[in-house]
């Protein structure tokens, strides 16, 4: 029997919550399909974080590395000022284990609501690639005379030719994998001319290997108001990392919201993450009305990295059996519990 062995952060606020669907939902396709998951409980959060003071202890990376893969709820504390555990915790575990991407697919399932008029499932299925560990995101730049009215900051896009090339060359591979037949490159090449510069020729450098594959490229703005009037242009989009996390949070929401939208960080030759989108959603914590459908797609996203070829499909069409039971897709609007939604991924596998 195949056996994996995953490293389980649920982290904050409802992050427990939606985890323990996850966890159910993944020992449950096992059972049906033939393969094992061993999961190790880390507590890395808010509350370690106050407790101890301490974000990631010593060794948490390199201990991280000797799994199959990490399945993680969410990290984020309203008593914790922001950037603390986002920094130490988060993105070190994306820096740190590489992990130089971000999938983020947007699709719309039948029986989901989507705010987008005249839009259905047939218009809203594309997958962003967002880059994962450069950008604005590296924490380079300073601040000078802080405090005072002279005061200076300065934050800078780091994007080197090595990073940008693997993100870009990632993107045609999944193209060609997945039967995409365009790849569309989201920048600012009006305005930010040496980050985009970068970006741009690259793109199509690395893209004259890959001559079936259609190459657009789009402003940021103009990408935002295409996924609200025509998202059915889009089949994959590759970008780096800020314009990345802008434009998923949008594709969580005309894809039905934060209940449902997952992530991968990926490390193809490592050890990659998964994640809901969502934050910790503190107002909703231990009521049990969250809704798991997020985390219950990464741990579909996970199985397919692992390559469980046969449960990965099972495990989609009971999400979007499930889907088309649920009322909404919010919390607290479900017309089910979370471990009731839990249950019936789980009666649909
Ligand atoms: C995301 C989140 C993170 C990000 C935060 C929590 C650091 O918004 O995964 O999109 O900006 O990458
Ligand atoms: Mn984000």
């Amino acid at each position: 029997m195949r056996n994996y062995k995953i490293a389980l952060i649920p982290g904050d606020g409802t992050g427990p919550e939606v985890v323990r669907e996850g966890v159910k939902v993944l020992k449950a396709a096992g059972m049906k399909y033939g393969f094992a998951m061993e999961f190790t409980t880390f507590d890395y959060g808010g509350q370690r974080y106050l407790r101890t003071g301490e974000t990631l202890p010593e060794g948490a990376i390199g201990e991280l590395k000797s799994f199959h893969a990490i399945y993680l709820g969410a990290i984020g504390h309203p008593n914790v000022k922001p950037g603390i555990l986002e920094r130490g915790i988060l993105l070190r575990i994306r820096f740190e284990l590489e992990q130089y991407i971000n999938l983020r697919p947007v699709k719309l399932y039948s029986g989901v609501e989507t705010p987008l008029k005249d839009k259905g499932p047939e218009d809203i299925d594309f997958v962003v690639i967002r880059e994962n560990t450069e950008g604005f995101y590296t924490g380079a730049g300073g601040v000078l005379r802080k405090g005072t009215p002279y005061e200076v900051s300065i934050q800078e896009s780091i994007n080197t030719r090595y990073g940008v090339e693997r993100c870009v060359r990632f993107a045609y591979e999944y193209c060609r994998q997945n039967g995409r037949k365009k790849l569309t490159l989201c920048g600012k090449t009006n305005v930010l001319t040496y980050a985009y510069d970068l970006w741009e020729r690259t793109f199509y450098e690395v893209g004259a290997e890959y001559p079936d594959i259609a190459k657009d490229y789009a402003h940021i703005d103009a990408i935002c108001m295409w996924m609200v009037k025509n998202p059915e242009q889009f089949e994959v989009i590759v970008t780096d990392n800020m314009f990345g996390d802008i434009i998923t949070d949008l594709g969580a929401m005309i894809q039905g919201g934060m209940g449902i939208a997952a992530g991968g960080n990926i490390n193809p030759q490592g050890v990659s993450m998964f994640e809901p989108i969502g934050g910790s959603a503190p107002k909703y914590t231990g009521k049990g009305v969250i809704n798991p459908l997020a985390a219950i797609n990464e741990a579909q996203m996970m199985l397919s990295f692992l390559g469980e070829k046969e449960a990965i499909d099972r495990v989609e069409k009971a999400v979007m059996e499930t889907c088309r039971r649920l009322k909404r897709m919010d919390a607290g609007k479900m017309g089910f519990s979370t471990s009731e939604v839990g249950e019936l991924v789980v009666s649909y596998l």
